[in-house]
């Protein structure tokens, strides 16, 4: 099988240095599998004879690589003419339209080129068109590390709860905001410092408004609701509440009653982003960056996951959704 990867930012890089470092795992699946094609902002490297991934792990621009860089072309014509079996799309996220990364997949749907994408822009705008735009063309579209990073929370219900029915979905689905009410509520920061701090180490972008304005997290929840819960939702369906509101005093009074306070999404009759009060036995009651999604299905009832929603770990659910392309592949040969 021939992969291509679209965008080598901190996703694209971590996946190269994974396919690098579990070759053995991925040969036991599919024996040809190499990369062929890895794209930037600025051009892409191709090579049908697959990149050396070795050394695509070490370098920092894709034209570092020497040979095969195609300076100033466009990651479009590398999926028209690749006649890759799969893609890795890992471009920025853009809510307003989705791109670059829609127009990327679209052009590897319609081609017949599996999707594995870590972006949740072009699921945000367009979800039911890709999902169908797959089934139409016989591929496959997986998205697992948009939400809650390496949380296994879709292939979970894909695989494990195929005869429940998901009744309410709520979590804490971004790791920026939880880091800074944990500081604010363990450590008696104010907002201001939590955010600095969590600036200064890289938790939060420059513009964190993204992600303290619940922006962030309203995306998953549009996300998980067309995919889990069969619903036709927007981005503007989601009502929202982000945390620049939450004083020291409403989080010490919460904690004399033994609650916290977290950036709650809900899947229910309604779509919301909110601080919530949320009891501190409760198993959505976590700390620091952790993400946990607690879904309640007519069969099983309620079942809480716990895990990293960003950074490094992101990777475990772009493999592993390469992983089941391959498997799948392999199985329809
Ligand atoms: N980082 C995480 O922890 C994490 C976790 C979950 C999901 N995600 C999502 O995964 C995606 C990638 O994240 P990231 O952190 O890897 O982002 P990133 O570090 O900003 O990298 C983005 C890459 O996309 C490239 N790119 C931008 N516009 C492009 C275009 N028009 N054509 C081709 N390539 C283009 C950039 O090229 P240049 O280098 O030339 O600018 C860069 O290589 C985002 O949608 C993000 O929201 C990230």
């Amino acid at each position: 099988m021939k992969a291509l990867i679209i965008g080598f930012g901190f996703i694209g890089r971590d996946l190269v240095k994974a396919f690098y470092e579990k070759k053995d795992a991925i040969r036991k699946i599919d024996r040809d599998f190499k990369v062929i094609g890895v794209s930037h902002s600025k051009g892409y490297l191709h090579n049908d004879e697959g990149l050396d991934l070795q050394r695509l792990q070490h370098i920092k621009n894709l034209e570092d690589y020497g040979s095969s860089y195609h300076a100033g072309e466009s990651s479009l014509g590398l999926i028209e003419k690749s006649e890759a079996d799969l893609m890795v799309e890992a471009t920025p996220t853009r809510i307003k339209d989705g791109e670059p990364g829609l127009t990327f997949i679209r052009k590897a749907l319609n081609s017949g080129i599996s999707v594995v994408t870590s972006n949740k822009g072009p699921l945000v705008v367009a979800f039911h068109e890709l999902t169908r735009l797959a089934e139409k063309n016989g591929c496959e579209l997986l998205y697992e590390g948009t939400v809650a990073g390496a949380i296994p929370i879709f292939s979970l219900v894909r695989e494990c709860l195929q005869g429940d029915r998901v009744l309410r979905i709520s979590g804490i689905l971004n790791g920026t905001t939880n880091y800074i009410l944990s500081r604010m509520y363990f450590d008696e920061m104010s907002f201001e410092l939590a955010l600095k701090e969590a600036q200064e180490r890289g938790i939060s972008e420059r513009d964190s408004s993204y992600d303290v304005d619940g922006i962030d997290a309203a995306c998953k929840v549009v996300i998980l609701a067309n995919a889990l819960m069969n619903r036709n939702v927007k981005f503007e369906d989601v009502e929202i509440t982000g945390i620049r509101g939450i004083t020291q005093e409403a989080l010490s009074l919460a904690k004399k009653s033994n609650f916290a306070i977290k950036l709650i999404g809900t899947i229910d009759s309604t779509l919301e982003v909110a601080p919530k009060l949320v009891p501190i036995n409760h198993p959505l009651c976590v700390h620091g960056t952790l993400n946990a999604v607690h879904l309640e299905t007519d069969l099983a009832k309620e079942i809480t996951l716990v895990g990293y929603g960003a950074g490094r770990e992101t990777v475990s659910a772009v493999l592993n959704d390469v992983l089941t392309v391959l498997r799948k592949k392999k199985k329809a040969a």
